[in-house]
């Protein structure tokens, strides 16, 4: 990606005008942003991912003005039940499962991958959409095939309704409206109120491709760095030498009572607990890389490292679609694991980091071949083609 060219997805701004001007601060509508998108998957073949056990979906409703919500994954019956309109399919984590999603994907490196979420991709007839709600996330929402109409509201009240199964403003109050067809693309920083309500006479369906990019909650980020210290405790990286202490203990009143004396001594032994950037580093490299708890990885088939390299040499290899790889220097973070390396070995895995793939290339290191390898038999990488 060219630093400072003009993207027609983003309407002709640069990326850098982008993040000043609108990322994390203000809408953005962005019409023909992918020109000639129309999507990738059919209704069919949604419904058919929606049906997989290891895909997270649900089908929202709107029914006598009450909303519902049935998780995935689903039966094919379920949705030949389903009325005409006042429904939406909604599919989490599509480039997980489908390589054009992936590279869909690519198209949004401007903003970095410690910060991707995931692909949902949402089918929904007339009428259908999840209601007005607020998102903790930044979004790029992509109009696939069909229309969907947005409204929107910088309201500040983002109460919800009690009893909703899912989230619904109790008061929403548009103040804008845009109506979105194929390849465009409506841009939403965290707690915009917006509601996309399906527009269809019923001869192309809505479906709607969400860029989602998460933003860790700070109590979040605070409790996984917590459990991430007592992991370096237990594994003795974190090292607090001596023991408690009272030699000058005084006689007190009360033998139950814990003592100001004792507080403040336990105090001084806590505030030994201290951290440094590199352990934030790595904090967050193994946090952001971390698969989620359902994803699992299926081995490769052993093979030597010979043919290994052979086959690196003639068709280079990619990240597995359900892999996170990140860097920091030269060390790399895949699936939680961490591996460090040399800055000239560090450059193939900076490519593979932030391509996704290496373009085939023999290896002449034996240290990164055998990762390379290690990480192919996890299932972590796969050879393409
Ligand atoms: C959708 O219905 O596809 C998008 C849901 C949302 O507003 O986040
Ligand atoms: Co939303």
């Amino acid at each position: 990606m060219t630093k400072n060219a003009s993207l027609p997805l983003l309407g002709n701004l640069t990326p850098t005008q982008f993040l000043v001007e609108y990322w994390q601060k203000k809408p953005l509508l962005i019409k023909n942003a992918i020109a000639g998108f129309t999507g990738f998957l059919s209704p069919e073949e949604l419904a058919g991912l929606a049906c997989e056990e290891e895909v997270q979906s649900r089908i929202v409703q709107h029914k006598h003005g009450k909303w519902s919500l049935k998780n995935g994954p689903f039966d094919e019956q379920e949705f030949s039940k389903l009325p005409k309109k006042n429904w939406t399919l909604l599919v989490q984590s599509v480039n997980h499962y489908l390589p054009e999603a992936s590279e869909l994907l690519q198209q949004f490196d401007f903003i970095p991958h410690a910060r991707l979420d995931d692909l949902m991709v949402s089918y929904a007839p007339d009428g259908g959409g999840v209601g007005p709600h607020f998102d903790s996330y930044d979004v790029f929402l992509l109009q696939g095939q069909g229309k969907r109409l947005w409204q929107m509201s910088e309201q500040r009240d983002l109460s919800l309704v009690e009893d909703a199964p899912l989230r619904i403003l109790k008061n929403f109050e548009a103040e804008q409206e845009w109506l979105l067809e194929p390849g465009d693309i409506l841009y939403l920083p965290p707690q915009v109120a917006h509601w996309g309500i399906a527009v269809s006479d019923g001869s192309e369906d809505c479906m709607t491709y969400s860029i989602g990019f998460r933003a860790p909650k700070h109590q979040e980020l605070a409790s996984e760095f917590l459990g991430f210290m007592q992991d370096r405790l237990a594994q003795e990286k974190l090292v607090l030498t001596g023991m408690y202490q009272d030699s000058n203990l005084k006689l007190a009143d009360h033998p139950a009572e814990i003592s100001k004396d004792m507080v403040h001594k336990v105090g001084e032994i806590l505030s030994k607990i201290q951290w440094s950037e590199d352990d934030i580093t790595e904090f967050l490299g193994q946090y952001l890389s971390e698969p989620k708890p359902d994803i699992v990885f299926e081995a490769n088939k052993k093979l030597s490292l010979k043919v290994f390299n052979d086959k690196l040499g003639k068709i280079g290899i990619a990240l597995d679609l359900k892999s996170q790889m990140l860097f920091s220097g030269d060390t790399f973070y895949l699936n939680g694991e961490a591996a460090s390396f040399n800055v000239e070995t560090g450059n193939v895995l900076r490519t593979l980091s932030d391509n996704r793939k290496i373009l085939p290339h023999r290896i002449e290191d034996p240290v990164l071949l055998q990762q390379l390898y290690d990480w192919y038999i996890a299932g972590y990488l796969y050879f393409e083609g």
